[in-house]
């Protein structure tokens, strides 16, 4: 009885939004024309969402939206149904730590720290003990192919394994959704493959959501939901 209950509870949670947004529009100072022009995106818990477009139509302006990590002009974002305008800065760094997992375009790692520490890094955050942060991290970095890389200045690693280290610092912690920004632009094909197949399979294995902006169209199609931004509007492809 009481497991029904559990399940119950936890298909409500699976079945919910866990990002959305509604009515977004984004101008940044000194550009005439909105870069995001009235867009409306439910992602729902265990979706797959693949977003292609030109170079500079927005794609990373809408996931930092997405992500909390820059303000909409108009327009809300809610994450896990909580609006994301109304909580302090505290709150929605709480939330982006918990709940979603960034893998930045350009990486942005840590370069005074190994490969193991980047990754370590939102679970130490989340006052993890560092034996069992790190224990996690090695564990993540073996699953994107690195480790053998472990002890590596993020400066000594290249440009590719960088995005894998990226990769597996958005994915340490778990998150409900990762919202990843080209996370296979530097990679060479087979590998391009290997990191996006090892998305997909986190997504599926552990009903995590997925956003992945990819400006590959083959990739893109591997995913349930594909959208093209155009003039700064979502057009389902
Ligand atoms: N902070 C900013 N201030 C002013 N303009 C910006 C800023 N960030 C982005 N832009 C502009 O907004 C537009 C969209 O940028 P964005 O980075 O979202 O494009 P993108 O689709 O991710 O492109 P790419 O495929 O090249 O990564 C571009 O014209 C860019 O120059
Ligand atoms: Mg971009």
């Amino acid at each position: 009885m009481s497991n029904d209950a559990n399940n119950m509870g936890a298909n409500k949670e699976e079945s919910g939004s866990v990002v959305s947004c509604s009515g977004l529009y984004k101008t940044y100072h000194g550009l005439e024309v909105a870069v995001l022009n009235g867009i409306d995106l439910t992602v729902n818990a265990g979706e797959q969402v693949a977003i292609v477009g030109t170079s500079g139509s927005g794609k990373s302006t809408l996931l930092h939206l997405l992500g909390g990590l820059d303000a909409p002009s108009h327009g809300d974002v809610r994450v896990l149904n909580q609006d994301l305008a109304a909580l302090s800065e505290a709150k929605k760094g709480n939330i982006r730590n918990h709940s979603l997992g960034f893998v930045y375009q350009f990486h942005h790692l840590l370069p005074e720290f190994t490969a193991l520490e980047n990754v370590a890094m939102p679970l130490l955050i989340r006052r993890m003990t560092r034996d069992q942060a790190l224990t996690l991290a090695a564990d993540t970095l073996a699953k994107v192919g690195l480790q053998h890389r472990l002890e590596h200045m993020s400066g000594e690693l290249s440009g590719g394994e960088r995005q894998r280290v990226a990769l597996a610092r958005a994915l340490v912690t778990k998150p409900q959704c990762i919202l990843a920004d080209e996370p296979t632009g530097n990679l060479d094909r087979h590998t391009a493959h290997a990191v996006f197949d090892l998305l997909l399979e986190v997504n599926q294995s552990q009903q995590r959501s997925l956003v992945v902006v990819t400006h590959d169209l083959e990739l893109a199609k591997k995913m349930q939901r594909q959208y093209r931004l155009v003039d700064g509007k979502l057009q389902s492809l």
